[in-house]
């Protein structure tokens, strides 16, 4: 799949020795790591970064983070591989389908599609932030019988073109990501029509924060009092669809986009008193006028037989033409 400038969307990269060039005259570095030519496109661990950029840099994280997954796993009494595996078979993933792992991490996923769905001939790609982590994805992966492309970036300037991907899914970091709405756009601008975009992280279901055993999940992991992000999510989103995994301590929203969305008509007229339609209730407002004057203009209306949206727009225009008379 060719990389699209993350500066200037509309231009595809091209590959020169081990870089890649915008026509703009960008130029981003790769670095060859085994089978994987990785292009590094915005990496934490060279530049300064945000506060909550900071949990993700460092040479050990991919070690600090398996760590944790195993205790997170063994907390849900629930093997990992089988916990992935059952999320992406809810997908129905279509044969040669092209999906992409945001903020990959050490490449679980990744390596799930990669062995446990093998027969569907995916095509995988995986991006993370964190040099560390790609790096260690990618050794995971060097045996991988798949298509896979990795790359370090952010996810809120995804180095891809439009509408590349029949799945965005992204497992347990985005509540930290510094551009939390920036990413969700950034997932739903790559992905198809028909795709999906699927988003799990920590996030505690509503019904049991004030039940005992949330609040001992609360106290054990602040991140669990997290709310999904349903008002980060772009207005084009439809079927969306939201529940809770993992001991109900993570919520799970999935979402497709309807490019032709919102395909309402503004303009159908009401029928009733009021009339008028949803645009021009909206824009045609005009000032408010003394109660026993809206009153009259009621009742000059129902004896006319209009609404009064109607019979508003017959003053204006009959005394706008006597004027011009
Ligand atoms: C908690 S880990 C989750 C890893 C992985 N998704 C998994 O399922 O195990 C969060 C990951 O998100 C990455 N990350 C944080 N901010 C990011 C951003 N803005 N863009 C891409 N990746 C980011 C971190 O480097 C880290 O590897």
């Amino acid at each position: 799949m060719k990389y699209f400038c993350p500066i200037h969307l509309d231009r595809p990269l091209s590959q020169e020795a081990l870089a890649l060039t915008c026509a703009e005259g960008h130029e981003i570095p790769m670095e060859q790591c085994g089978r994987f030519s990785i292009p590094r496109f915005d990496v934490a661990e060279e530049r300064e970064v945000s506060v909550n950029e900071r949990l993700y840099v460092g040479d050990s994280l991919n070690v600090k983070y398996s760590n944790f997954l195993d205790w997170l796993f063994r907390t849900f009494r629930t093997s990992e591989v089988e916990f992935r595996k059952s999320i992406f078979e809810r997908m129905s993933l279509a044969h040669g389908a092209e999906v992409l792992v945001t903020g990959c991490g050490n490449g679980d996923d990744l390596l799930v599609l990669s062995d446990l769905f093998g027969d569907l001939d995916l095509r995988l790609h995986g991006q993370d932030i964190s040099n560390t982590m790609v790096t260690h994805s990618a050794g995971r992966l060097e045996d991988s019988r798949q298509v896979v492309e990795l790359n370090v970036s952010n996810a809120s300037h995804l180095p891809y073109g439009e509408e590349q991907f029949d799945v965005v899914f992204h497992f347990g970091g985005i509540n930290y990501f510094s551009e939390r709405a920036a990413a969700i756009s950034e997932m739903t601008r790559v992905v198809r029509p028909a795709g999906k975009v699927v988003i799990i992280d920590e996030g505690l279901a509503p019904w049991l924060r004030d039940t005992e055993y949330g609040r001992m999940m609360l106290n054990n992991n602040s991140l669990w009092s997290a709310q999904p992000p349903l008002r980060e999510l772009p207005l084009n989103a439809v079927d969306v669809c939201l529940s809770w995994v993992l001991a109900n301590c993570f919520y799970l929203l999935e979402f497709s986009k309807d490019p032709e969305f919102p395909n309402v008509d503004l303009d159908v007229v009401h029928v009733g008193q009021r009339g008028g339609s949803i645009r021009t209730r909206y824009h045609g407002q005009l000032e408010g006028v003394a109660p026993h004057l809206r009153d009259m203009a009621r009742r000059q209306a129902v004896s006319r037989g209009m609404s009064d949206s109607e019979y508003l727009a017959a003053l204006i225009e009959s005394d706008v033409a006597r004027d011009s008379a």
